[in-house]
């Protein structure tokens, strides 16, 4: 039987954070262990350039995005690991695809549809600011994962519409051109944690609320300490379930570990003991991964032989569906 495949893409603008660890980067490699599936694993270093005009933050980015998922054990062997860069086919697959692609459907994006709206609100053009990148931005993501017949995309609830519409414009193409394309579906883990960050929101980058993932020790003890918690004494008894430092205990924790954490709260735990236990618990699943995290960061060549291997394989599977793609729709050979 063949194997099912499993896809999903990193933009490279930031540094990987605590939620995106617990939320993405630690379920891909789970997954990535399991026999039965197919794994593929990339930097969306193109669809950076949609969000960020610079080449230092991209570049930097994409550096520290694979030295973190390499550090983190993810098994190069059985994943294919590659930046999506180095697969010249994606472009190619785009062009088509945007043939498949309606306008319309385009036209009611969420990101495409807020920046129109940020705009109105503004009193500006429509159409201020907004890119062509920006408006195809669903089309690019489409060829990442049509490409290689990935049938499971885990994403998060922001980017379920993306998916949707690669099915579409699959769905489309192959209306038009006979069965070419396998129908995706996003898949989002009801058992992931959608961790908290420090102010108690959603852990995000665009709140500026993130425990940095790889900082230094010092640094994620600072972090931890600056979680923002309520004004009850130790010995007062505290809601575990009102807690952005319980929900990130839970994240890292055994259920034996969660269960004992909960009577500790109710027993009054004080805030300052809590901190230092979440801070241990942490920094024990994060310390090896951090000190390899920092030799790959001093290893570029190292990290970049790991992009070209998977280049090769990734390669291999694209050359083989644009083939596929071209022959479908004409493109091919006087004959
Ligand atoms: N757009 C995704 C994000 O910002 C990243 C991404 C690019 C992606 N191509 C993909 C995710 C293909 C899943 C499949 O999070």
């Amino acid at each position: 039987m063949e194997k099912q495949c499993v896809l999903t893409g990193i933009t490279t603008t930031g540094t990987p954070h605590l939620g995106n660890y617990v939320g993405a980067i630690r379920p891909a490699i789970i997954a990535s262990g399991d026999d039965s599936l197919d794994a593929y694993y990339f930097l969306a270093d193109y669809h950076a350039l949609i969000k960020s005009n610079d080449p230092q933050q991209v570049r930097q980015s994409s550096k520290e995005i694979a030295a973190t998922w390499l550090a983190l054990g993810l098994d190069t062997e059985r994943a294919v690991f590659y930046r999506q860069s180095d697969v010249p086919e994606i472009m190619e697959l785009t062009w088509v695809l945007n043939c498949s692609a309606a306008k319309g459907l385009m036209n009611r994006a969420h990101a495409y549809k807020a920046a129109v709206q940020a705009n109105v609100e503004a009193g500006e053009d429509p159409d201020f600011g907004i890119t062509m990148g920006l408006f195809s931005y669903p089309v690019l993501m489409a060829a990442d994962i049509l490409m290689f017949n990935a049938r499971d995309i885990p994403v998060g609830k922001d980017q379920i519409q993306h998916v949707e519409m690669a099915r579409d414009i699959a769905q489309r193409f192959n209306h038009h051109f006979g069965d070419v394309f396998t129908l995706p579906n996003a898949v989002v883990g009801d058992n992931v944690a959608v961790l908290l960050g420090l102010d108690g929101r959603k852990m995000s980058k665009s709140y500026g609320n993130t425990i940095p993932l790889f900082e230094t020790e010092k640094r994620l003890q600072q972090s931890i300490n600056k979680i923002k918690t309520n004004l009850l004494e130790p010995g007062e008894p505290k809601d575990a379930d009102d807690s952005t430092v319980f929900q990130i205990w839970e994240a890292f924790a055994t259920p034996e570990q969660s269960v004992e954490m909960r009577a500790a709260f109710a027993a009054g735990i004080g805030w300052g003991d809590a901190k230092k236990k979440l801070f241990e618990l942490v920094n024990g699943e994060l310390a090896s991964a951090r000190e390899r995290y920092q030799q790959l960061m001093e290893d570029p060549a190292f990290i970049e032989e790991e992009l070209q291997k998977g280049a090769v394989k990734a390669r291999a599977t694209a050359a083989l569906t644009l083939q596929k793609v071209r022959d479908a729709v004409g493109i091919s050979a006087v004959r």
